[in-house]
């Protein structure tokens, strides 16, 4: 049993930056989802998979669940106001949104992301008050920009990228 508080876990595991993405997915009625998620990981290279951790609570879960398959949109630094738009409970996250059918699942792509991995849920582990939805990469998208980053509870930007 441990006995670290919320707020020593909450402010250890802040002390991570984070890059910020859009999970997103498309469920079989062709209703679109998505919420803001850091706790986003590459994991294998072969096969290429990747993971992310999604709260028990969130709206997306049973979407995520049944569609089996999500798309990863890693923002840039100018989209801070979509991230947070996208970790609101609003009902139809996807009004006035300019997204895309990604070509490998039909997941919603966000206009303006850096990177996308359009995935297949091969596994969904038990992770406490989370699910772990690992993916198969199967189709990816990259653009030029700069990160947008979460770190201590407030969002930041790198200020030395070059790339
Ligand atoms: C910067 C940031 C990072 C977040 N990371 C996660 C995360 O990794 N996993 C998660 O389940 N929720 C995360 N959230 C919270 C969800 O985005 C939020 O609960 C959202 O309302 C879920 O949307 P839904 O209920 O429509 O699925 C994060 C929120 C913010 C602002």
């Amino acid at each position: 049993m441990s006995t670290i508080s919320k707020d020593e876990f909450k402010q250890v595991m802040g002390s991570f930056a984070a890059g910020v993405t859009v999970v997103t997915t498309i469920d079989e009625e062709g209703r679109k989802w998505g919420l803001t998620a850091t706790a986003f990981s590459s994991l294998s290279l072969d096969p290429p998979l990747c993971l992310v951790c999604v709260d028990k609570r969130a709206g997306s879960l049973d979407a995520l669940r049944s569609s089996r398959r999500f798309a990863v949109n890693m923002l840039c630094r100018d989209q801070e106001e979509l991230s947070n738009h996208f970790a609101s409970r609003s009902d139809d996250k996807f009004a006035g949104i300019d997204d895309q059918a990604g070509e490998a699942t039909g997941c919603p792509i966000l206009p303006g992301a850096l990177g996308v991995a359009e995935c297949e849920v091969v596994d969904i582990l038990p992770g406490g008050d989370h699910e772990i939805f690992v993916g198969q990469v199967m189709a990816t998208t990259v653009s030029e920009g700069q990160p947008l980053l979460y770190w201590r509870g407030s969002y930041g930007a790198l200020n030395n990228a070059t790339p």
